[in-house]
């Protein structure tokens, strides 16, 4: 799996580095570049190629969908970092982007990484049609604006400190960390124009991988080593986050991952040998201590 997720982190920088290169030069370029080169694992380009390997999708395509959702992803932990947030000072093993640049950089660094997406999936490299990349990014704002990550960060900051029910810490985890799965295991089908009813399909089978993958990550926070993770761990139950593990308990929580491992495979076991990858990744995404 390492292998596999490095060779897809190298595919992915390198398009990214070409794609700004081509870009005219600014001040922002650095900070935007220390948070989106830091080493982070790639699990949603992975997600992207399983999904797109399924439907028949081009590596390469591939590849520049998933450079379009790891701008999100950075701009989302750059600013999940900052002060007003979750206040945290090291992320992939480093100062977070605010601690190197100051905290007004690393906001306007991550609203130009998030821009930046847009930028990616309009471009001439992408070769999809014109309405059909109006289609990605319609889906990719959904998953990233006030129904998505932007909705699920404000609903875990208000539930701080506050006795929260399952189903609503799941709505959580689903908007924060879901959507944005959603939209990788979407693409390929949009790509492919698939009917609703089999995109819905895949919206929800994306949801419930990145719920899992937020789970997994609680569960770092919980038992996991900070030198092992690259970010301080712990400190969930220090500011009081509402997460699955504060309402069940950690083998409850791990108890309730597994579960949701069964119910994804059980949708994606009916296409083939080719499942099999994304199975592999699933259980890579809960065993993991990064
Ligand atoms: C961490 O995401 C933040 C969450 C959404 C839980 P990742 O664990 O994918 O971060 P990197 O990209 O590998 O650093
Ligand atoms: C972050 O969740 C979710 C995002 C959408 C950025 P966390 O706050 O748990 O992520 P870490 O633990 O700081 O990486
Ligand atoms: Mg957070
Ligand atoms: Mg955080
Ligand atoms: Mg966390």
């Amino acid at each position: 799996m390492q292998k596999k997720l490095n060779k897809i982190a190298q595919d992915t920088n390198l398009f990214l580095k070409r794609f700004i290169k081509r870009q005219k030069k600014s001040e922002l370029i650095i900070p935007m570049k220390y948070g989106l080169f830091s080493g982070g694992k790639k699990i949603r380009s992975k997600i992207l190629i399983d999904i797109g390997s399924i439907f028949k999708i081009n590596y390469k395509s591939l590849i520049i969908l998933g450079a379009a959702v790891e701008c999100i992803h950075a701009y989302s932990l750059i600013h999940d970092d900052l002060p007003c947030m979750d206040n945290d000072t090291i992320r992939r093993g480093k100062p977070s982007t605010h601690i190197k640049f100051g905290e007004s950089t690393a906001v306007l660094a991550g609203n130009s990484l998030l821009t930046m997406a847009f930028e990616i999936l309009s471009h001439k490299d992408l070769k999809v049609s014109e309405k059909t990349k109006v289609n990605l990014i319609n889906k990719i704002s959904e998953s990233s604006g006030h129904f998505g990550i932007a909705g699920g960060q404000y609903l875990d900051l208000s539930f701080e400190h506050k006795k929260v029910s399952k189903k609503r810490i799941i709505e959580m985890d689903v908007k924060k960390t879901g959507k944005l799965f959603s939209f990788c295991c979407v693409a390929p089908l949009i790509i492919k124009k698939k009917d609703e009813k089999e995109i819905k399909k895949f919206e929800n089978i994306g949801a419930d991988i990145g719920l899992l993958f937020q789970l997994a990550d609680d569960l770092i926070d919980h038992k996991g080593s900070s030198l092992k993770a690259g970010k301080k761990t712990g400190k969930d139950k220090k500011k009081g986050k509402a997460t699955l593990i504060s309402l069940l308990g950690y083998k409850n929580t791990v108890k309730y991952a597994e579960n949701l491992i069964l119910k994804i495979n059980s949708k994606v076991k009916k296409y083939g040998t080719k499942s099999k990858n994304l199975s592999d990744t699933l259980d890579y995404i809960l065993n993991r201590n990064k």
